[in-house]
């Protein structure tokens, strides 16, 4: 495995070898669910990049940019393991320039659900993304539902811009508990990790009412409130949208998305189900 700091770097390492390419963005701290990504990409591709880079500009003010996981070195042993070929870590310098060109996340899907309480965090995605995507010039690029708004507005991208990448959307991993791994669950305490299982739980609850015939989207939220309600400290929202990321009053089964996003203690943690 080559491990390459800049794109300069990166599109050097690449010259030397030939295939279809499959690549893995992420921020590092890597768990189960990155890695069920890398696997995945590793069995459809000839060449797999992985990048770890914390953007800055996704982090608003205030957010935890600064305490955010870092583990470089378990990072690039995990990488080793998993078959990556090339390990891109970019400095932040070799990424970013003053004043530059910006790309803005769709005006109504951007500013809604995560948009609406984190705004501007999906235009510095899309930024960081499309440079990520303009370097590794991959095949197939590989994305968790877990950030289903994320997810969706990748591919919205990819589709405006006329990306040459398919983007590849990817099962959410849980722990045998039922919660979504995420690298902010190493903040939980032992007793916040516990009332962080009601977010799984109320999808959990949600999935049964509608698999019982409930499809009426005021009343499984309704439940998935109280169910929340209860245990975390901060319930941001509960919402249930089409594949589309409109959100609807009926369930459409095989095309709706139910979301959950709440603070247990000073942790942000989403999750959804695809129905
Ligand atoms: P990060 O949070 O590190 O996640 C990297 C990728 O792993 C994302 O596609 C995310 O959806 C996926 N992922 C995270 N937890 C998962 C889980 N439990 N199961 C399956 N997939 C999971 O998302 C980002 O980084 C950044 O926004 C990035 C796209 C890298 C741009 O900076």
């Amino acid at each position: 495995m080559q491990v390459v700091r800049s794109a300069q770097e990166l599109k050097n390492a690449k010259k030397n070898l030939s295939g279809t390419v499959g690549f893995v963005p992420t921020m590092g701290a890597l768990h189960d669910g990155h890695i069920s990504l890398i696997k995945r990409a590793r069995q459809e591709n000839d060449i797999v990049i992985v990048s770890i880079f914390v953007n800055p500009t996704q982090f608003l003010e205030g957010e935890d940019l600064d305490k955010y996981p870092r583990r470089d070195e378990a990072d690039k042993k995990i990488c080793e393991l998993a078959g990556v070929d090339i390990l891109f870590m970019p400095t932040i310098d070799s990424m970013y320039n003053q004043d530059e060109l910006k790309i803005s996340a769709p005006k109504v899907r951007g500013y809604i659900l995560e948009g609406a309480k984190r705004p501007g965090h999906f235009d510095g995605v899309l930024q960081v993304v499309l440079k990520l995507l303009n370097i590794t010039t991959p095949t197939r690029a590989y994305f968790g539902k877990k950030d289903a708004q994320q997810l969706a507005l990748i591919t919205q991208m990819a589709k405006d811009y006329f990306l040459d990448t398919e983007i590849v959307p990817c099962e959410i991993v849980r722990d045998s508990d039922g919660l979504a791994l995420s690298s902010r669950n190493v903040y939980l305490s032992e007793d916040e990790r516990k009332r962080a299982l009601s977010l799984s739980r109320s999808l959990k609850l949600a999935s049964d009412m509608v698999a019982k015939g409930e499809l009426n989207c005021k009343k499984i939220k309704g439940q998935m409130r109280q169910e929340l309600l209860k245990n975390v400290d901060k319930l941001d929202y509960v919402a249930i949208v089409n594949r589309e990321f409109k959100e609807i009053d009926k369930v459409e089964i095989g095309n709706s998305i139910i979301l959950a996003a709440a603070f247990v203690g000073t942790t942000r943690l989403i999750d959804n189900i695809w129905l």
